[in-house]
């Protein structure tokens, strides 16, 4: 029997970690524990995710809260440390670019415990991103690197990562969103708007600047005169919202709302004429439902979502957000990038098993 801990902490790790547990399920030779780093701690940052993806309640909560990243990182390391040492696992699989997924890294490299990453090689070229520095980090521990596009592989060769390393599996947010597709339904409150603008927000090149914020609103609101706009607020845009200037209550039209589960948020994306986002997987759900997405990012670490995808960058430039809506044409060819096809998650277990137990 070989052991397999799955590090998951954050909102967008759930979604990512379930189809691979799923597929690992399968074979009887692999135990699979899970441990979760407390970085995201709301109910609807973290718990909810566990109901509706059926994800396993984690054998250990590190409880790491909020903090500077040197401060949850650290904290993450430590405790994790602890928790290793007395697994001794096999494998620890690490999902996406938060700061859980470095921390994990950087503890496993160290203690010599062989370390698998899902989603590894994209790259924003951007190094102002908290993101991208973790993913060039954890791409250099890694052992085992599983890429959702091709665009990866080159990114990893190209920084000297040998290729028997480097493992094309396909999305594995991807196939989630496949399986659950059909249960998604949006919150009944809205359910008798039609072309509303899907907006959600946290990066801290957007929020975390209260002028930035209020120009965000301000544009959102000239949008709302045509279409309904829901923006879903996450908890970081909460607190400097809290402190803005402008009068966005009692608007008609606009809907700020409470961050929402993963099944009520899909609803949202599909039946939405549109999607604003600074996300990196909401690029990613967009373009394969054919949904148009507007990124507010200079760059974007998944560029198949526009060569391929719906997906389009519109920089910093808030102003630009409403003359942008007022441009979408109307759903024409829709395409989806290779391997976004379900199996990505059984293409990485299958990986795993041939080379842990062969
Ligand atoms: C993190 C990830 C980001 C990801 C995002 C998804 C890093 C560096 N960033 O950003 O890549 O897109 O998650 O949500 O890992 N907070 C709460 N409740 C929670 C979690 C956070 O109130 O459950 C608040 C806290 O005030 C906290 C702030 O949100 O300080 C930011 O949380 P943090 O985990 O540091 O980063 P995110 O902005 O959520």
């Amino acid at each position: 029997m070989k052991t397999i801990l799955h590090v998951v902490g954050a909102r967008p790790n759930f979604m990512k970690a379930a189809p691979v547990w799923d597929a690992i399920q399968r074979f009887d030779k692999f135990k699979q524990i899970l441990v979760h780093t407390g970085q995201h701690y709301d109910n609807m940052m973290s718990e909810i995710f566990f109901t509706e993806l059926n994800l396993p309640l984690p054998k250990y909560n590190l409880d790491v809260g909020s903090g500077s990243h040197a401060q949850q990182t650290a904290l993450i390391m430590t405790k994790l440390e602890k928790v290793l040492l007395v697994v001794k696992p096999d494998l620890v699989i690490v999902y996406g670019d938060v700061n859980s997924t470095v921390a994990a890294s950087l503890v496993c490299s160290k203690i010599s415990i062989p370390l698998a990453h899902v989603e590894a090689g994209l790259r924003s070229f951007d190094r102002r991103m908290p993101e991208e520095i973790n993913r060039l980090v954890t791409d250099q521990l890694a052992d085992y690197l599983f890429t959702p596009s091709e665009d990866g592989d080159l990114n990893l060769k190209n920084e000297g990562i040998k290729s028997d390393k480097i493992f094309f599996v396909g999305n594995v947010m991807i196939d989630t969103l496949i399986k659950l597709k059909t249960l998604a339904e949006m919150p009944e409150i809205f359910s008798e708007l039609n072309e509303y603008i899907l907006v959600t927000l946290h990066r801290p090149s957007n929020v975390d600047n209260i002028n930035n914020l209020e120009s965000i609103i301000s544009n959102l609101l000239e949008i709302s005169k045509t279409n309904p706009v829901v923006f879903p607020v996450h908890p970081r845009t909460k607190h400097v919202l809290q402190k803005c200037n402008i009068n966005y209550h009692n608007h008609q039209n606009f809907y700020l709302i409470d961050p929402l589960g993963y099944l009520q948020f899909l609803g949202l994306i599909k039946n939405a004429k549109a999607v604003i986002t600074d996300s990196g997987g909401i690029q990613e759900e967009t373009t394969w439902l054919g949904i148009p997405c507007i990124t507010v990012r200079e760059n974007t670490e998944r560029p198949i979502t526009i060569t391929v995808g719906t997906n389009q960058l519109i920089g910093l430039a808030y102003s630009k957000m409403p003359q942008t809506v007022n441009n979408l044409t109307k759903k024409t060819e829709h395409k989806i990038p290779p391997l976004w096809d379900g199996k990505a998650a059984d293409r990485i277990a299958d990986i795993i098993k041939n080379h842990l137990l062969d």
